[in-house]
């Protein structure tokens, strides 16, 4: 199979001192969604400029398509089109002057530009709006617009540097139907940064984890959930602070893989089907202890969980969870999870 990225033992250290890519190895289909997450400063937008020729790495090689993008960086230019994390179009004037501009820049012909920027406004769906001024867009259409800029070139490689970073549920879905529908028509890779997990499982067919400039993980959504090969208890207590003795404690019970406590939040991950046994257990430890637990969770494994297993703390409950009340308590739980509820 043809890759549309690979990347060789990529490193980049700024000023002799930031190491922010420390050995990327990563590869990415021709025609696939990719996606890339990470926490604030792991690498995602030093890899990605390194992608788009924007910086050379300190060592290690990359080739799109087969092309080395350090020897060859002008090659890899024109078959790539890129939206930066940061907003890259005019607000003073329209956004059919922007294309315009754009088109200018990538040096589409005079005589077709009319046509390939008709086009792009097309894809993105903002024919009507096109000789509106950009300053009058909605976040969402400014990012669409931007992305339109980045589609007149018709790219083999799309890189897109955090492309719904702010922008309510619908104005994030329609970015997506219209990028799809465009990566339908004409086969191109999409390489993405995000922070959103949901946007991670529902639109890319490969997700990798890189974390302090390494990639932790990767794989499709399911390869990376079924990794944990577990599930999580979640308990919310009545308390900020536990014992590392009560930790402890259930750190050995059976089945107990991993624990973890933030602000009055207890994760317990379990092997899988093993609920019954190891609740019980768990509520047993904690009740000894006379801390009351005021309501209980169980989940198995979403992208937040691999993404907080790789790259973090926890933080939430994953939004699986619905209330259900009973014996005097509150417990939280899948509706298709079978846990005791006494
Ligand atoms: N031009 C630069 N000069 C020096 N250090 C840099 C430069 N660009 C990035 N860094 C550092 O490299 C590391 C990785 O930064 P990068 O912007 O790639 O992270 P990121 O994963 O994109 O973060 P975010 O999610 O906040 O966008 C950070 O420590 C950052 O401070
Ligand atoms: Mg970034």
């Amino acid at each position: 199979m043809v890759l549309a990225i690979d990347i060789k033992q990529i490193t980049k250290i700024f000023d002799n001192k930031v190491k922010a890519l420390d050995g990327v190895e990563l590869e990415v289909n021709a025609a696939d969604v990719f996606a890339l997450l990470g926490p604030n400063g792991s690498g995602k937008t030093t890899l990605m400029r390194i992608l788009t020729t924007q910086f050379r790495p300190t060592s290690g090689n990359a080739y799109n398509f087969g092309i080395d993008l350090i020897r060859n960086d002008a090659e890899v230019r024109k078959m790539i089109g890129y939206v930066p994390q940061e907003t890259s179009v005019w607000a003073d004037i329209t956004g059919f002057e922007n294309l315009l501009i754009y088109s200018k820049i990538y040096g589409v012909p005079s005589g077709s530009r009319k046509k390939i920027i008709s086009d792009a406004l097309q894809s993105m769906g903002l024919e009507e709006p096109a000789n509106d001024l950009v300053r009058k867009y909605s976040g969402g259409m400014v990012r669409r617009l931007e992305i339109a800029c980045a589609l007149m070139v018709k790219p083999k490689i799309l890189f897109l540097d955090e492309p719904t970073l702010g922008l309510d549920p619908s104005a994030r879905k329609a970015v997506w139907e219209n990028l799809t529908i465009f990566k339908k028509e004409y086969g191109t890779t999409i390489f993405f940064n995000t922070h959103y997990m949901d946007e991670a499982d529902h639109y890319s067919d490969k997700i990798a984890i890189i974390m302090k400039g390494k990639i932790v993980k990767c794989g499709t959504a399911n390869d990376l959930k079924q990794s944990l090969r577990s599930e999580a208890l979640q308990f919310g207590l009545n308390c900020n602070a536990l014992d590392k003795t009560a930790l402890t404690k259930i750190r050995a019970l059976d089945f107990v893989r991993d624990v973890l406590f933030h602000d009055s939040e207890l994760m317990v991950v379990i092997e899988n089907e093993r609920a019954d046994t190891a609740l019980p257990k768990v509520m047993e430890v904690l009740m000894m202890r006379g801390i009351q637990i005021e309501r209980i969770a169980m989940a198995r494994p979403t992208l937040d969980d691999v993404f907080l297993k790789y790259a973090g703390p926890i933080t939430k409950i994953p939004e699986c969870c619905h209330q259900i009340r009973g014996c005097g308590r509150q417990i939280r739980m899948c509706g298709h999870n079978d846990v005791k509820k006494n």
